[in-house]
């Protein structure tokens, strides 16, 4: 029987990873896997989860099974992060909250969940997407189709092509959404978009799914929940899957969580119910640790208070950083317009090269990225930055 199964290339994100570690020059650069890095090109843990580790090391008496419910107290954290603690959402019991492993595992539960209530429904993502969105929802049985989003040429996003393309769709429609920091390409409806956006929603009756992996690393954790909370207030019904591997920098701890909103608390107490049936038919039960060390700061003030700056001092990192390159680029005499590099934001942009180019920057210098020329801005830093503008100016 195995013997049918061929090899399947590395994925092009994870196979960087390889390719990279694999090369001796000193002079290499990782544009590829999103994960921030700080100023020495480490991704650090952050203070807030070293002291939450102790605590949840020293504070643990077992490591029994808790059921499918998870850590007690991190849903309902992870709910009032994102919906906003004391909203209407909130309030009326309409959202239920369940752990995953990652925001991976929580967009993999979601699209179950889909398949579960409605097997033939249409799920929407932009164009581009996430390369693994093109993975996950066929993987669940359901077609991934794509609505027009990216503008290459004006390195913006094509709101009226969008909001033209979302006005055809209805019941029977999930239509995915990257709340802030879009992956790949950095751009996001700004918020009076972001109200017709969810306008349409509400008119056409389609089902949002928001993917939300980036909190805080685009305006700030209240800001970048603007999206999911004016889904959640106009529509009946939304998916939110959501992320803790980059804000809490837990990423090998594998941390999300799916939330569902529904028209009443009845109802969200019955879907919470399939939820559980599907975690427990893909992996039974999530796991703990990460999900712990979440769960101690965000009851604790003071870490809180912690984890707030130290996303902050990571968001700002990262728009100097696009500043700068915007700054060197233009400096080092490349005709080419890159300022918008500095009007995108979060961790990813497309650098607008050929294939060629990016397989030039690879092999003659050791600059590392994706075929699409996606780069993970937060891999920049005052050592490799000159390096690799130089390279940039030779392939151009
Ligand atoms: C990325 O897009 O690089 C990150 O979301 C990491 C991943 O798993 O692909």
């Amino acid at each position: 029987m195995l013997d049918r199964l061929n090899a399947i290339p590395p994925d092009p994100i994870l196979g960087i990873i390889a390719a990279h570690a694999a090369d001796t020059n000193p002079k290499k650069m990782d544009l590829g896997i999103g994960v921030y890095r700080d100023e020495a090109g480490n991704t650090p843990i952050l203070k807030c989860v070293l002291e939450a580790e102790r605590i949840l090391d020293s504070s643990q008496t077992s490591k029994s099974y808790l059921g499918p419910r998870g850590v007690p107290g991190f849903n309902s954290a992870v709910t009032d992060l994102i919906f906003g603690s004391g909203s209407a959402t909130v309030e009326q019991g309409r959202v239920r909250t369940v752990q995953t492993p990652g925001g991976t595992g929580a967009l993999r539960i979601g699209a179950d969940v889909i398949k579960a209530a409605l097997p033939g429904a249409r799920v929407w993502a932009s164009e581009p997407t996430w390369a693994n969105h093109y993975a996950i929802f066929p993987a669940a049985g359901l077609a991934l189709e794509q609505y027009p989003y990216f503008d290459g040429e004006l390195h913006g996003l094509r709101f009226d092509d969008m909001m033209l393309a979302l006005a055809d769709k209805g019941p029977g429609d999930v239509v995915l959404f990257h709340a802030c920091c879009h992956n790949p390409c950095g751009v996001s409806p700004d918020a009076a978009q972001w109200e017709a956006i969810t306008d349409l929603a509400a008119e056409r009756g389609f089902v949002p799914y928001v993917d939300l992996a980036y909190q805080g690393f685009e305006r700030g954790v209240e800001e970048d929940a603007l999206a999911v909370r004016l889904f959640a207030e106009k529509c009946p019904e939304l998916l939110v899957a959501s992320s803790c591997s980059k804000n809490f920098g837990v990423y090998r701890e594998r941390v999300g969580a799916i939330s569902v909103v529904c028209a009443d608390s009845g109802k969200a107490a019955d879907v919470e119910t399939v939820v559980h049936s599907l975690t427990r038919k893909n992996y039974s039960m999530p796991p703990a640790h990460g999900t712990g060390i979440v769960d101690i700061i965000l009851h604790s003030e003071e870490l809180t208070a912690l984890w707030l700056d130290e996303v902050a001092a990571m968001r700002e990192r990262i728009n100097g950083l696009r500043r700068t390159l915007t700054e060197k680029i233009a400096g080092a005499g490349i005709e080419q317009d890159f300022s918008f590099l500095e009007r995108q934001s979060g961790m990813f942009s497309f650098l607008g090269l050929s294939v060629e180019q990016v397989q030039r920057l690879r092999e003659e210098f050791s600059i590392y990225t994706v075929n699409s020329a996606r780069v993970n801005i937060a891999s920049f830093n005052h050592s490799n930055i000159d390096y690799f503008v130089s390279a940039l100016r030779e392939v151009l």
